[in-house]
């Protein structure tokens, strides 16, 4: 079993987190997480390695009848092996359905703050950006309904993020009713992207949208994959459900040319994920979650003066820093006086720029060492 207190050595692998800074500075920036995959990934891989052409490839049945039974028996969501499309990511899922569904001029609601490329979308795609932000609660982060609803009313589609990112919100089954309800009124298309969906805390059940109601069903574009739960996301698979027969023909059609083909590695992986890697899916989970806590803790007792909402999935932390002064902002803050990278809030959304997202996917050890250079920095003040 994967020893998830290992540290690693990534520096010269081609990764991206590990590049982007000279040496000296702690990454703590993009979703990926500083644990080696399962070993039955890993295996699965090298098994497919032994035949040595590697020409385009195509989903396996195998695969469609796992991912079918997966969803049933973790959702009771019933849907055949054809409402799946494969995809080479859940960035370019999202900007496809974009492109197949909406016109130049149509409004696109998101849910502030968010994910930079769920931000920048509608720009890829001339369309209006209409911002619902959440808001801070005691201990989660709540739906401002009332600009939920303002947005939708301007809007052709919602582009959903659940569990979210950079909040770590997971989204309640009321939360997302009262959703489901809006989309349906406003008859907006909901493009859900759920590749967090495996990564839940505290006993949490994710639940997707378009399970809701044969409405949701058919107004929804999920979109998921192994990529972060299993952290294989430099294979660059996923997959889209698309049940409602005629959004998926548009879906198709606009795909082609652009992101047809999946990688073959990635989607030997992502089979191997769902069918022999459970066991490593929940000592990942256990670990995550306690460094989840330890972060929590260390930042309520060290650093009184950062907001933080413990996050209820993903591996990521949302820590407002407004109360801090620090200057120009807490991202630059800490990367300079304290050699660690953070993710800067305002890539988040307008209003965002005292906030940092801090990645705790890694082992503890690292972790601690950017608490401790957290810390440095703010005594050298
Ligand atoms: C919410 C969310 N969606 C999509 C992605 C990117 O997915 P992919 O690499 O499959 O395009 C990420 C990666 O951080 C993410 O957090």
């Amino acid at each position: 079993m994967t020893n998830f207190d290992a540290v690693h050595e990534r520096r010269g692998t081609g990764s991206s987190k590990w590049s982007k800074y000279p040496s000296d500075i702690l990454p703590m920036w993009v979703a990926d997480m500083d644990f080696p995959a399962a070993p039955e990934i890993v295996d699965a891989i090298r098994n497919r390695l032994e035949h040595p052409i590697l020409g385009y490839g195509v989903a396996r049945d195998e695969l469609r009848a796992r991912i079918v039974a997966d969803l049933q028996s973790k959702y009771s969501w019933t849907i055949a092996p054809g409402d799946i499309v494969f995809l080479p990511g859940v960035e370019p899922g999202f900007n496809m359905a974009l492109k197949a569904m909406l016109k130049p001029g149509d409004g696109l609601v998101v849910q502030t703050p968010v994910y930079r490329p769920i931000l920048n979308a509608p720009g890829h795609w001339d369309l209006l950006r209409h911002d619902a932000p959440l808001r801070p609660g005691q201990s989660s982060y709540a739906v401002d309904f009332d600009s939920l609803t303002a947005a939708l009313s301007k809007s052709r589609a919602l582009l959903f993020c659940n569990p979210q990112n950079p909040t770590g919100k997971v989204f309640t089954a009321g939360e997302l009713g009262e959703i489901a309800a809006l989309c349906e009124k406003s008859d907006a298309l909901v493009i859900s992207d759920e590749i967090h969906c495996d990564l839940l805390f505290d006993g949490r059940h994710h639940i997707p949208i378009a399970t809701l109601s044969e409405d949701a069903a058919n107004r929804t574009i999920t979109l998921m994959a192994a990529s972060k739960t299993y952290n294989i996301a430099g294979l660059k698979t996923a997959f889209a459900i698309i049940q409602n027969p005629s959004i998926q023909e548009k879906f198709i059609q606009s795909r082609l040319g652009m992101v047809d083909s999946v990688n073959i590695l990635g989607l030997e992986a992502t089979l191997a994920a769902y069918t022999s890697a459970s066991k490593w899916k929940a000592a990942m989970l256990a670990y995550v979650e306690a460094g989840r806590n330890f972060l929590s803790e260390q930042i309520a007792a060290r650093f009184p003066n950062i907001r933080l909402i413990k996050a209820e999935g993903t591996f990521l932390a949302w820590l407002d820093c407004s109360e801090m002064g620090l200057a120009p902002d807490p991202q630059t803050f800490f990367l300079e006086h304290g050699k660690v990278g953070f993710s800067a809030g305002a890539e988040f959304g307008e209003g965002y720029a005292n906030h940092v997202r801090v990645n705790f996917g890694c082992p503890r050890s690292l972790l601690e060492d950017g608490l401790n250079r957290m810390e440095n920095a703010l005594a050298r003040r």
